[in-house]
């Protein structure tokens, strides 16, 4: 998809369709009465025959409007004017994308844009605008043999902005928006596809071609050498699978030489069933998306090497898969990581923690200056935060607030957990240095707690995304979260002075 920024009125488009705002009670926004104005009054006129009322989420689509050189007008609902944020804004520009997509319309020209949404500037608008857009038009369907042939016309999006002056911001936030969309796209592509293509060996390939697509150090670790390095939380993991487990590095080299990198590390476990502990049957297909945390990494990293940041990053994802076998873990094992702690593995399905800690053990050689996992590490998360929220939990405030100021801007938003020390103890083991569970109650926190083990040598951050990863039901699909706050996280530590970051 094309975009692009243009200011300039609306009598002076000639474009497929000029997308408008109506709020509640046929408010019409200023951009629509101007279109009002310069067709005699042919809005107010249908409007009053109550073909919409402006209640968000509605759509109206109008052709041969007078004085007006554009084929058609779209009044896109916004709701109460009053309550018009950042939520509507979003909605707005997805409604209008779905009224527009099968009608043959090829260019749209957007007002939305000039809409005021209380704390956001032009950059803001144009770039939610891209990644909403680009987000409402993705489909997945590369395995039905027929791909539903819908016409796809659309083929240019001119958002208006409202002064010359605001037409740099705004190519800005395109070339972030268009960046983004393309890591959520991966993340999504990647979230999606079965855990039968989808395999360690597999997400190792697309990071290859990552790597070679942007020039990025690409390190494959086989199973061999994580025997030699002792990751026997992750090996124990992979041993009820006949697929070998991978763990994937890629390193960005944006910063200056020797700069200590951020490090993202993501859970990718290409299908788990449980294990030994086998899953119920009822939804076990959506474990497939049990890799979306090291999809995210994949999509950061892409849209960080397309925005080529000023940063050095490093994405780590330990893949494999999690089935029950002859010699998969047994309830009762005792494994020993890489940092020589030992786990007894009480339950075979939190398997995300295993294969993670040893992921975070080998981050250490690279010094980073952050860690974040990313993993859809508990289904606790989704009981406490719902679909909206990630988790997050953090050993450093700092780091925290970072996320969350991220995830706030991006509307990719996360919601803190405590990671209190008195949580600790009920990973307490009789036999080992620690249980991979901690019971029944407080089950996001006791799983940020076991990886917290692992990650006392570095600030460090875990998102738990099991709740936003992937939507279930009739929209079943991957989500892509959380490329754009990850994304986020990083354009700021970017433009971040380096006196600051040092700190
Ligand atoms: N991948 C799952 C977490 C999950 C479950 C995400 C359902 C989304 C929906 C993870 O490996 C897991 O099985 N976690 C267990 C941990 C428990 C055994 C302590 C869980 O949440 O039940
Ligand atoms: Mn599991
Ligand atoms: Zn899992």
């Amino acid at each position: 998809m094309e975009f692009i920024v243009k200011s300039g009125t609306p009598e002076k488009q000639r474009t497929g369709c000029i997308v408008v705002g109506v709020f509640e009670a046929r408010k019409l926004s200023a951009v629509a009465h101007q279109i009002d104005e310069v067709s005699g009054g042919a809005i107010g006129a249908i409007l009053r025959r109550g073909d919409l009322e402006g209640k968000a989420g509605q759509t109206l689509l109008l052709h041969n409007i007078p004085n007006l050189p554009s084929e058609r007008v779209l009044l896109v609902g916004c709701g109460k004017e009053k309550e018009f944020n950042e939520s509507r804004y979003r909605d707005a520009a997805a409604r209008a994308v779905i009224a527009l997509k099968d009608t043959g319309t090829t260019e749209i020209t957007s007002y939305l844009t000039e809409i005021d949404v209380k704390g956001r500037d032009i950059a803001w608008k144009v770039r939610q605008a891209v990644e909403v857009t680009e987000a409402t038009l993705y489909r997945f369907d590369r395995l039905k043999s027929k791909p539903n042939n819908q016409r796809r016309a659309l083929r240019r999006v001119v958002l208006a902005v409202p002064k010359r002056s605001d037409l740099g911001p705004g190519e800005q936030a395109i070339r972030e928006g268009q960046a983004i969309a393309e890591g959520v796209r991966l993340a999504r592509d990647l979230g999606n596809l079965p855990g039968n293509i989808c395999t360690p060996t597999y997400l190792a390939e697309q990071a290859v071609e990552i790597g070679k697509q942007y020039n990025l150090k690409t390190t494959i670790l086989e199973k061999d050498e994580m025997e030699k390095l002792g990751m026997g939380a992750l090996l124990s993991v992979s041993r009820g699978s006949r697929q070998p487990p991978k763990l994937i590095v890629l390193e960005y080299q944006g910063g200056k030489e020797g700069e200590p990198p951020v490090a993202l590390v993501g859970k990718g476990l290409t299908f788990d069933a449980g294990g030994i502990s086998i899953k119920p049957a009822a939804n076990m297909d959506e474990m497939k998306y049990d890799m979306c945390g090291g999809a995210s990494v994949l999509g950061a990293m892409k849209a960080a090497a397309e925005l080529k940041l000023p940063l050095n990053i490093v994405g780590i994802v330990p893949s494999s898969e999690n089935l029950p076998d002859g010699d998969a873990n047994k309830p009762g094992d005792i494994v020993t990581s890489m940092s020589g702690q030992t786990v007894e593995v009480l339950n075979t399905d939190a398997e995300g923690r295993l294969i993670l800690s040893d992921a975070l053990t080998y981050a250490e050689r690279y010094h980073p200056v952050v860690v974040i996992d990313i993993a859809t590490l508990t289904g606790a998360c989704v009981i406490a935060l719902g679909a909206h929220a990630s988790g997050l939990l953090a050993n450093n405030d700092q780091l925290a607030r970072e996320i969350l100021n991220a995830g706030k801007y991006t509307h990719d938003r996360a919601w803190q957990l405590p990671l209190w020390d008195e949580y600790q103890k009920q990973l307490d083991s009789n036999f080992a240095d620690m249980a991979n569970i901690g019971g029944r109650e407080a089950g996001t926190i006791t799983g940020a707690c076991f990886l917290s083990r692992y990650a006392k040598n570095f600030k460090w951050a875990h998102l738990d995304i099991a709740g936003t990863a992937w939507k279930t039901g009739k929209e079943k699909g991957a989500t892509g979260r959380p490329v754009p706050l990850l994304v986020q996280f990083l354009l700021n530590r970017a433009h971040k002075s380096d006196a600051e970051t040092a700190a």
